[in-house]
């Protein structure tokens, strides 16, 4: 049995935490009468950011999820959890104690180590006389260890109003070790008229509304249960803030200062709301996200922050909104789309990988996608073409084995080959969406873009959905998984297309 921090130890910090001047003697008692009257386990309960000895297990004390304050008065709140072998948590391997605190949204991120490798665990909180609902988690395999397989679901862009998660119960009958969420978590804008269902009346721009924002989403029962499936790795992209920002710049904020305060609060937001480790806590407006995760020698996934370090967008002067044409700064190599010190980072994981899969798992379609007009939008790497080419030569130089990346942003279902150059080699392969609910593509649009993109071998708007990804030693197995609609609560699914890339063999195989 692990036992984390001792009760004493964690009244302490709390203090510290709440700024407090009581001793812990003098208020030990308050907490262990601490009870509250309605449900606090209302967003349920989520595990991330699994190794081969541990996870974080998280969750939030929220009985009013759309209050400012959750319904939480500002008092510390102890809460407990427990690790099990077994669904009916008979066989607890490790149980400790933490604080919620209102500084955190009384969201709490538990780090559990000391578990086996590559086996599933179940979990449990409680709080002021209430259990949580058990969650499934996993730990990875050991790392060097030869693993048969892997399954991956991966998912972005959630936008409340555009749709239902009809997605999600699918995902879990699919039973993924690991889920990927590639941005797009929520939407921060205000109610608009025409969705199936309605944000808050205000722009989500302070650490109220993203709270409150946060809760309306986390209160779909279907989110909720796909957090309690399996472990998830989570990136954001830019809704998770604002529209299209990058670095301090933001489309609809033009001082700086001002943006970086409210990037500040979205990234704080996000943190007490994912099951992030504490290397993740924000620092005012820096928060770290990139990271990698091993699978045994099966897998490496990298995971990316395309929008905290990149340089500001460029051509604006020529640009009509955010496509731009091939200018020259389009091509600029000082220009990066990661930030110089996340680019050093990514190239040294790429050097020191032994996987036998290389899995990127960023926000974008990362091949070219040339407008009819010869425009590029400036938003992904298409506004950043060096650092995509740079990515691709180290994949090619470093014999980075079998590349393939995973991304979302454009509520579309892409796959691809990516060449260094149009009508290349391909290096490595991707698989990009759709969306869980935002609206994407027209079809009768993207047909003669994706001629005029031969990289491009296919691409579906229409369809709402998720990836699955199945890795074995020998093979990349991807279904798009597509829902018939999202205007409903429940869905059917079915395969929109399936492909295959085989160890060794670079470039997709319609499947
Ligand atoms: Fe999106």
């Amino acid at each position: 049995m692990v036992t984390t921090l001792d009760r004493r130890g964690l009244l302490i910090r709390a203090a510290g935490l709440a700024g407090l001047a009581l001793t812990p003697a003098a208020w030990t008692p308050a907490l262990a009468q601490a009870r509250l009257p309605d449900d606090p386990f209302t967003l349920g309960v989520a595990s991330g950011d699994p190794a081969p000895d541990g996870m974080v297990l998280w969750t939030r004390l929220a009985p009013k999820p759309l209050d400012p304050d959750g319904g939480m008065s500002p008092a510390p709140v102890a809460v407990s959890w427990e690790i099990a072998e077994d669904p009916g948590l008979k066989r607890v391997v490790a149980r400790g104690e933490t604080l919620a605190v209102a500084e955190a949204a009384h969201s709490v991120h538990v780090e559990v180590a000391g578990l086996k490798p590559d086996r599933d665990y179940w979990y449990r909180f409680r709080a002021g006389g209430h259990a949580s609902e058990t969650g499934r988690t996993r730990t990875t395999p050991a790392p060097g260890a030869e693993v048969s397989r892997l399954r991956i679901a991966y998912g972005s862009c959630q936008k409340y109003e555009a749709g239902y998660y009809g997605a999600y119960p699918h995902l879990v009958a699919d039973a993924p070790d690991l889920v990927l969420f590639l941005g797009d978590y929520i939407y921060e804008k205000a109610a608009s008229d025409n969705g199936v269902r309605r944000h808050p009346p205000v722009d989500a721009t302070d650490l109220a509304t993203y709270r409150q924002r946060y809760g309306l989403y986390k209160s779909d029962p279907n989110l909720r249960a796909a957090h309690a499936a399996a472990p998830w790795m989570v990136i954001w992209d830019d809704h998770e803030v604002s529209n299209d920002y990058g670095d301090d710049q933001d489309r609809s904020n033009p001082d700086p200062a001002v943006f970086l305060a409210r990037r500040a609060a979205g990234y704080q937001a996000y943190y007490e709301h994912m099951p992030l480790r504490r290397r993740s806590i924000p620092v005012g407006p820096r928060m770290l996200l990139h990271r990698s995760l091993d699978w045994g020698r099966l897998a490496q996934l990298q995971f990316l922050d395309t929008r905290q370090y990149r340089a500001h967008r460029t051509c604006d002067a020529i640009a009509e909104g955010k496509m731009i044409p091939d200018c020259a700064e389009r091509r600029d190599p000082e220009r990066s789309l990661l930030g110089a010190a996340q680019e050093r980072w990514l190239f040294d994981t790429l050097d020191r990988s032994q996987a036998g899969w290389n899995v990127l798992a960023q926000q974008y379609l990362m091949g070219d996608l040339q407008r009819l007009d010869g425009r590029y939008s400036n938003d992904g790497w298409g506004g950043y073409f060096q650092t995509r080419q740079r990515v691709l030569e180290r994949w090619r130089d470093a014999k980075v084995a079998n590349p393939v990346a995973l991304g979302g942003d454009i509520h579309t279902f892409f796959a691809g080959d990516l060449p260094l150059e149009a009508g290349g080699k391909p290096i490595g392969s991707e698989f990009v969406g759709g969306s869980i609910s935002s609206l994407g593509w027209k079809n009768a649009e993207l047909r003669p873009v994706l001629e005029h993109n031969p990289n491009l071998k296919f691409g579906d708007g229409e369809v709402r959905g998720y990836g699955l990804v199945e890795l074995t030693p020998k093979t990349c197995s991807v279904a798009f998984r597509g829902l018939e609609s999202a205007l409903v609560p429940q869905s059917p699914i079915r395969d929109l297309a399936r492909f295959v890339v085989e160890a060794g063999e670079p470039g997709l195989k319609t499947a």
